[in-house]
């Protein structure tokens, strides 16, 4: 039988998942959104695709959870984006209200199914989805690392001339303007960048992954990206259906983990078909480890606000 994913929010991030996931033909889909026709119409339009791609996966749209029953894995995309000069952190209130209430929905349909929660300010989220599915912490996880190690990568890649497939770049933290990019364990064809990058331009790519959320807002406008996190999500989903056993960046709920305790935040997560199989831990030098404390204190402000 096929795997099922539930996508709940058919919005820019939600609807370019089902994209890639279809594409991939990873599993059959279901996309869930308030607005009336927007999910059933993008399910239709992305299954009537799928004879070209030669992909055989069932999509539906609904505004119910009905459909939702029996997922494996169940993708939270539903809130609202950043508009310019919005932090991610603005949202929390309203995006809060919305996650919780989704989480609740999915929680008793698909109760042993694993989320992967999306929707910002992305930390604090996975709190309230944890809280309120009262799952084990290998069931809930956050996606943000693949994207800011993704956003890392392809600047590294662009300041070398060099194939995005030699880049492996490293991110941790919360994801906000505090996340904490590696340059020691960010590599060019096993080559750690501190030997190829001089400490200027490495700060410069630094600076703009830690920002690289916030440049696509002030391109777009209206919303923020959705290409790369819909790339992003859908490998942790390979990774989990396909138990591959791949050590990805994830938000994950930290218990003494890099000296964090009852905190979702950014670290490299193994995952397998049970979800988060474990943190791993690498060695930081004092002043990663300060980084990473700081991003942390930014995390719990904002899960201390939280209703
Ligand atoms: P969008 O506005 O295009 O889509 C959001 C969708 O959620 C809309 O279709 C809306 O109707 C739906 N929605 C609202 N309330 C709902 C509810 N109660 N139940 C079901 N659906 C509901 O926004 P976009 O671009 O898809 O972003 C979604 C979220 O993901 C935002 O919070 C954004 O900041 C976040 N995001 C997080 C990233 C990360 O790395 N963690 C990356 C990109 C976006
Ligand atoms: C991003 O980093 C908006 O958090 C989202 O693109």
């Amino acid at each position: 039988m096929r795997k099922k994913v539930t996508i709940v929010g058919a919005g820019n991030v939600g609807a370019t998942t089902a994209h890639w996931l279809a594409a991939k033909e990873l599993a059959d889909i279901v996309l869930v959104d308030i607005v009336e026709g927007i999910p059933q119409g993008k399910a239709l339009d992305l299954l009537e695709s799928l004879p070209v791609e030669r992909s055989d996966v069932g999509v539906v749209g609904s505004n119910g959870y009905e459909p939702t029953a029996g997922s494996d894995i169940v993708v939270i995309t539903a809130g609202f984006p950043r508009k310019p000069g919005m932090s991610r952190d603005d949202l929390v209130r309203a995006n809060a209200e919305i996650v919780g209430a989704a989480t609740a929905e999915v929680a008793k349909r698909s109760p042993n199914s694993i989320l992967i929660v999306v929707t910002n300010p992305l930390d604090a989220m996975c709190e309230v989805a944890r809280r309120v599915s009262g799952f084990p912490r290998e069931r809930v996880l956050g996606m943000a690392g693949v994207l800011d190690s993704a956003r890392f990568c392809t600047f590294i890649a662009m300041e070398l001339g060099v194939s995005v497939d030699n880049v492996h770049a490293f991110v941790l933290g919360g994801h906000g303007d505090q996340m904490v990019p590696l340059p020691r364990y960010s590599t060019v064809a096993g080559v750690p960048i501190t030997e190829l990058l001089d400490k200027a331009t490495i700060d410069r790519l630094v600076e703009r992954t830690a920002k690289g959320g916030g440049e696509i807002v002030n391109l777009l406008k209206a919303g923020s990206a959705y290409y790369a996190p819909g790339r992003a999500i859908t490998e942790m989903i390979d990774a989990i259906l396909k138990d591959k056993h791949k050590i990805l960046p994830c938000a994950a709920y930290l218990q003494g983990e890099y000296g964090i305790r009852d905190l979702f935040i950014g670290v490299p997560c193994r995952l397998g078909a049970k979800g988060l199989e474990q943190v791993v831990e690498i060695r930081l030098t004092a002043e990663e480890k300060a980084s990473l404390e700081k991003s942390a204190q930014a995390v719990e402000a904002l899960v201390k606000t939280l209703p």
